[in-house]
């Protein structure tokens, strides 16, 4: 990336456009976090309910007391320990943070992302940036700048173009305002990183319970638009054998060895949860592409460096 891409995607975000960029989980929609029409231009982009806060993208400690007020030194502990990187710190709002920011609510969520040139562009900006996982409400986050060009087209000014993302899903999102963190969406680091850091138990927000303003609560989030399935591997070659022929073709995603008939469009990823989460989205979205009446997705084990995925396995093969 040079230096000319920043210095006009720092002149965008500027005069109240849309910006792009790559973070290491997945891309992100920026706009200047303190211009409410920049910020709006993003929810019509993404057709996204105003009542779905964003995420406030920065480039160093510095900056988090300019959002964020009452940070318990716990948070700081964490920023410390897991920034920059995959990780949403959920604080208390400074009181001029724009209420489309935080969809309204008394809390803004936070993060400094390690990307290099998320990185080069938030020091560049030198203020918050407002970001979205680049994609239309409801699909599939954007792992690569062709996926961001897919969901938006032109309603982004610019895209800034970092190859694929290195963790793949979305960051972890703790709430740290009480003195119970709570985990509001599983990512790569997991409950058991933040535990240790903190030295006592992190719980996972009960999923069971859906408050619109959960992140990913919605019933269709990051899902394909091909009608998507998870099955048990020992329910797979059984249930291939006994569909129609209506039901053809398919594309089975699995991760373990297991015998499954020549028909089936079959996609086997790492049965290692870091290396899985790196290729499940960019894998999903082109498996969309192709025509499958249907996806059947091999489940995941139940560990806790699967969780992320699990979730969003979940999610993707949510009721329709
Ligand atoms: O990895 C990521 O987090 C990416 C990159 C671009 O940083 N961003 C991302 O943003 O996934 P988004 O908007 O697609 O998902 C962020 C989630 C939303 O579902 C939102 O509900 C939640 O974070 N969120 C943001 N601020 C919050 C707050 N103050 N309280 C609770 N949840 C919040
Ligand atoms: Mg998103």
């Amino acid at each position: 990336m040079n230096t000319a891409d920043i210095k006009k995607a720092v002149s965008i975000l500027r005069s109240g456009g849309l910006v792009a960029f790559p973070t290491e989980t997945v891309y992100g929609l920026g706009a200047d976090a303190r211009n409410e029409a920049a910020v709006r231009k993003i929810f019509r982009a993404k057709e996204r309910p105003y009542d779905h806060p964003l995420i406030v993208h920065m480039a160093d400690l510095s900056q988090l007391n300019e959002w964020a007020c009452e940070v318990p030194k716990q948070a700081i502990h964490l920023a410390e320990t897991f920034w920059p990187g995959p990780l949403t710190i959920v604080l208390k709002k400074q009181t001029h943070v724009l209420q489309v920011v935080t969809g309204g609510q008394d809390s803004v969520g936070v993060r400094i992302p390690r990307h290099p040139i998320a990185q080069a562009l938030l020091q560049a900006f030198g203020s918050g940036v407002a970001a979205p996982s680049a994609n239309k409400f409801t699909h599939i986050s954007p792992t690569n700048a062709a996926a961001v060009r897919e969901e938006l087209g032109s309603s982004v000014d610019l895209v800034l173009d970092g190859g694929d993302c290195a963790v793949g899903l979305e960051s972890t999102i703790i709430d740290m305002r009480r003195d119970e963190p709570v985990i509001l969406r599983p990512g790569m680091i997991t409950a058991e990183m933040l535990s240790t850091a903190l030295g006592k138990q992190v719980i996972l927000a009960r999923q069971d319970t859906p408050a619109p303003r959960t992140p990913g609560m919605h019933h269709l989030h990051y899902a394909p638009t091909t009608a998507t399935r998870l099955m048990a591997k020992y329910e797979l070659p059984d249930y291939l054998q006994a569909l129609n022929k209506e039901a053809f073709p398919i594309a089975v995603v699995t991760h373990s060895q297991i015998d499954l008939p020549p028909s089936v469009h079959r996609v086997m990823l790492s049965n290692e949860a870091r290396q899985y989460a790196h290729d499940l989205y960019h894998t999903l979205r082109s498996l969309d592409h192709q025509g499958f009446k249907g996806i059947l997705i091999e489940e995941v084990p139940n560990t806790p460096e699967w969780e992320a995925i699990r979730d969003r396995l979940k999610k993707a093969s949510g009721s329709r």
